[in-house]
């Protein structure tokens, strides 16, 4: 059996953290990608968000993609089973329940005639969607959503980005592909074995670490990069290999656990959709802004070898690791400040949290706590600092 062939643990993904871990159902007051656009036509999706099934489809005749709950209200029915009989409106395969799409109002129970008494009295839950940067998103939040600018990070809503994306479900709770994305040690440890990573030396470890502010995302500085270093009665360690450059990345998070990588070739993004308190959806990104002549090049990069040793090999690891995080009491050791950078703002700033906080302000480059000692083994956080 291999490593990725364990199941997943049994034990219930938790921290030392009350509040963080009160999040694991997801922050549903935000805009959550789901889908390529493109993906999404006249025959409808069914994806599960949230501990719900959606459909998505797009109706010719409006020109835009609506999502209302994949469940009829008659006998349960999964709605994207059924058929468009009329535009603007989906039927139940099972006994012809037809449904308004925008509003999710029964316009009429086919099989029970015109004049059927409930038409017109029921109405299936919808949600909003809006198209941006190629992906569908949708808001299963409470109230009247934001803009789902606010939702997006920058980059990807510039004009002349060229995308190439992965979707795929994934095990393990949201939180922790988060954590493991913003987690500073592993890709020290993690991602040498990596093929899209053959080439990097990678650092042995840093000093001075902090997490910073800037706009919506935690970034990180450093004081130094040690690349390799003598460890006392074991030797030395990563070993020099003549192929290997020097290399560091920048990695970045945001609320609601959007992920980004800057690379010289390209940026990625990375959303972690809540699917239940067990799953999630990896919508991967890869963007650059280009010229035309050159998209068809970028494209080609992404389908020979970007998505296969980069978005499968690569982040593979990650969520491999998000499977099984199931942490328990855990001890955190220096370079996990950024893990509980972003675990304080996921509580503190979670949009309609229980805290009643309203979103904190966005500041530039503002620290958020200083760096733990260099040579501090194990680092015991005080309970009162837990979220
Ligand atoms: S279950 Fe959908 S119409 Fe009967
Ligand atoms: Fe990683």
């Amino acid at each position: 059996m291999t490593k990725s062939q364990l199941p997943p643990p049994a034990e219930k993904q938790t921290t030392a953290w009350p509040k963080y871990d009160a999040l694991e159902a997801g922050l549903r007051n935000y805009w959550y990608p789901v889908l390529q656009a493109k993906r999404v036509g006249a025959k409808p999706v069914s994806r599960q968000l949230f501990g719900e099934r959606i459909m998505f489809i797009r109706d010719r005749a409006a020109g835009k993609v609506f999502a209302v709950r994949d469940r009829c209200l008659h006998r349960g029915t999964p709605l994207s089973l059924g058929m468009q009989d009329f535009p603007g409106t989906f039927s139940c395969v099972y006994h012809g329940w037809c449904y308004d799409l925008a509003t999710g109002e029964l316009r009429a129970a086919l099989t029970d005639g015109p004049n059927c008494r409930i038409a017109g009295k029921l109405r299936l839950r919808t949600y909003p969607v809006a198209e941006r940067a190629g992906l569908v998103f949708i808001y299963m939040g409470e109230g009247e959503p934001p803009p789902v600018e606010e939702d997006i990070p920058e980059e990807l809503l510039e004009p002349g980005r060229m995308m190439c994306c992965r979707i795929s479900t994934q095990a393990g709770n949201w939180r922790f592909a988060v954590e493991n994305h913003f987690d500073d040690a592993h890709a020290q440890y993690l991602h040498r074995s990596g093929v899209f990573s053959f080439f990097w030396h990678i650092p042995a470890y840093k000093t001075g670490i902090r997490v910073v502010r800037e706009g919506k995302w935690l970034d990180r500085r450093f004081d130094k990069l040690h690349w390799e270093a003598d460890y006392p009665g074991l030797g030395h360690w990563p070993k020099h290999r003549w192929w290997k450059r020097r290399s560091y990345l920048r990695v970045k998070v945001r609320m609601p656990g959007i992920g980004a990588v800057h690379y010289k070739e390209f940026d990625a993004f990375k959303f972690h959709v809540p699917i239940d308190d067990r799953n999630f959806r990896f919508v991967q990104v890869v963007s650059k802004k280009l010229p035309a002549w050159r998209r068809p090049i970028f494209w080609a990069q992404y389908w020979l070898y970007r998505r296969w040793a980069y978005h499968v090999q690569f982040n593979n690891q990650d969520v491999l690791m998000t499977k099984y995080s199931h942490t328990g009491p855990e001890r955190l050791f220096g370079p996990d400040i950024s893990l509980v950078a972003w675990r304080k703002m996921c509580v503190g700033e979670a949009r309609g949290s229980d805290d009643g906080l309203a979103p904190q302000a966005a500041a530039d480059a503002v620290e958020i706590s200083g760096s733990l000692p260099a040579d501090e083994e194990t680092v015991e956080l005080p309970a009162d600092s837990r979220g």
